[in-house]
C-alpha cells in the first residue's frame, strides 16, 4: 500500500489500482514508514474518488491541489502527510443535513438535478446577476457545478442545498452559505418556474436557521446589485439589515460594473418568518 520512491518519501498506492483504500491498514502501513524514517507521503487520486478523500482527510492528510492529467491522464487531487503532522482531520468537512420546514425542504443536490440546475444557472436572469456562472451551461457545466458543492464541503468553505417543496423532490433552486471559513454569507438562485411564490426566502430562512443554530453563527452577511429587485426583495423580506453599498464591486452579465447593495443579520435578529 506504501511504496518508498526517493530518499525519506514513499507514495500510497491501492491494490488492485482503484480499489479503496481501507483507512486502519493505511494507518498501520504511515506508523511503519514513518517508524522507518520516511518524512513524508503523497498520495494522489483521481478527481471524484469521494472515498478516498475522505480517508486522506480523516487521517491528517493535507489537500495540495488539483495535479493535471495525472493518473492515466486524468486530472488527480494531490495529498500529503508528513512523519510530525497530526493523525487527523486539518480542517472542518462541512455537513449538507436535509431541513425541513415552512413547506420546503433543503437537501443535497444529485446527479438527478443536473439538468434543472443547468436550466437554473442558464436563465437570463442567473446569467445576468450573477455573471461568475459559466456562460450558456450545458451538461458538463451542470455536473461541474454539483461536484464544486462537494469540494467547498470537504474544504469548509460553503454548503450548498438545493431546495424543493416538500413532497415533491423537483429541485426549484439552491441555496448556500458560502465563505464560512472566512465570511459568512448567504446566496441562492431560483429556476425561473419557481419564481415570485415566496419559495426562496422561506428556503433561505432554513438556511439561516442553520447557520444561527448548528453552526453557531452570530453574523452572516448577503449582497446583490443595486438593480436586482427580486434579490433586495428576498433580502428584505428575510429580514435582513442593509448596511451599506459596495461601490463597483460586481460585474453584470452585460460587462457593466454594479454597485453591490450589502445586508446582515445577527443570530438573535432572525424571525421565524
Ligand atoms: C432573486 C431570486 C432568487 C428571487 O426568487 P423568488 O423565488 O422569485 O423570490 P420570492 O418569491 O421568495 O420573493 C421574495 C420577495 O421578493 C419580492 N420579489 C420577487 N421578485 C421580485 C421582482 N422581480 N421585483 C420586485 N420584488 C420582487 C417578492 O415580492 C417577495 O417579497 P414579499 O415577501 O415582501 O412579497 C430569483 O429571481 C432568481 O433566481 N434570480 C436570478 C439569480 C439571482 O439574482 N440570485 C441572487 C443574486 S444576489
Amino acid at each position: 500500500m506504501l511504496h518508498v520512491t526517493g530518499p525519506g518519501r514513499a507514495e500510497v498506492r491501492s491494490t488492485p489500482a482503484g480499489s479503496p483504500v481501507d483507512p486502519e491498514a493505511l494507518g498501520a502501513a504511515l506508523d511503519a514508514a514513518f517508524a522507518d524514517g520516511v518524512g513524508v507521503v503523497g498520495w494522489w487520486v483521481p478527481v471524484g474518488d469521494w472515498v478516498a478523500r475522505r480517508t486522506a482527510w480523516r487521517l491528517g492528510f493535507a489537500y495540495g491541489g488539483v495535479l493535471r492529467g495525472w493518473v492515466d491522464g486524468a486530472d488527480a487531487w494531490a495529498f500529503t502527510l508528513g512523519a510530525d503532522d497530526p493523525r487527523e482531520p486539518r480542517t472542518r468537512w462541512l455537513d449538507c443535513p436535509v431541513i425541513e420546514g415552512d413547506g420546503v425542504r433543503l437537501r443535497p443536490l444529485t446527479t438527478a438535478d443536473a439538468p434543472r440546475v443547468v436550466e437554473g444557472i442558464g436563465d437570463p436572469d442567473t446569467q445576468f446577476w450573477l455573471s461568475f456562472m459559466p456562460r450558456d451551461p450545458g451538461p458538463a457545466e451542470g455536473l461541474a457545478y454539483l461536484e464544486t458543492a462537494l469540494v467547498r464541503l470537504a474544504d469548509n468553505h460553503t454548503v450548498t442545498w438545493g431546495f424543493a417543496e416538500t413532497g415533491d423532490d423537483r429541485l426549484l433552486g439552491a441555496v448556500g452559505l458560502y465563505r464560512l471559513d472566512t465570511e459568512p454569507e448567504l446566496g441562492y438562485w431560483t429556476h425561473p418556474d419557481a419564481r415570485g411564490r415566496g419559495l426562496t426566502v422561506r428556503a433561505a430562512r432554513l438556511a439561516l436557521g442553520h447557520a444561527f443554530g448548528t453552526l453557531g453563527l452570530s453574523h452572516v452577511a448577503a449582497y446583490a446589485a443595486a438593480g436586482n429587485a427580486a434579490s433586495l426583495g428576498v433580502l428584505e423580506a428575510l429580514g435582513m439589515r442593509r448596511v451599506g453599498v459596495r461601490r463597483r464591486s460586481a460585474t453584470t452579465g452585460d460587462g457593466r460594473v454594479a454597485d453591490l447593495v450589502g445586508y446582515d443579520l445577527l443570530a438573535e435578529e432572525l424571525s421565524a418568518g
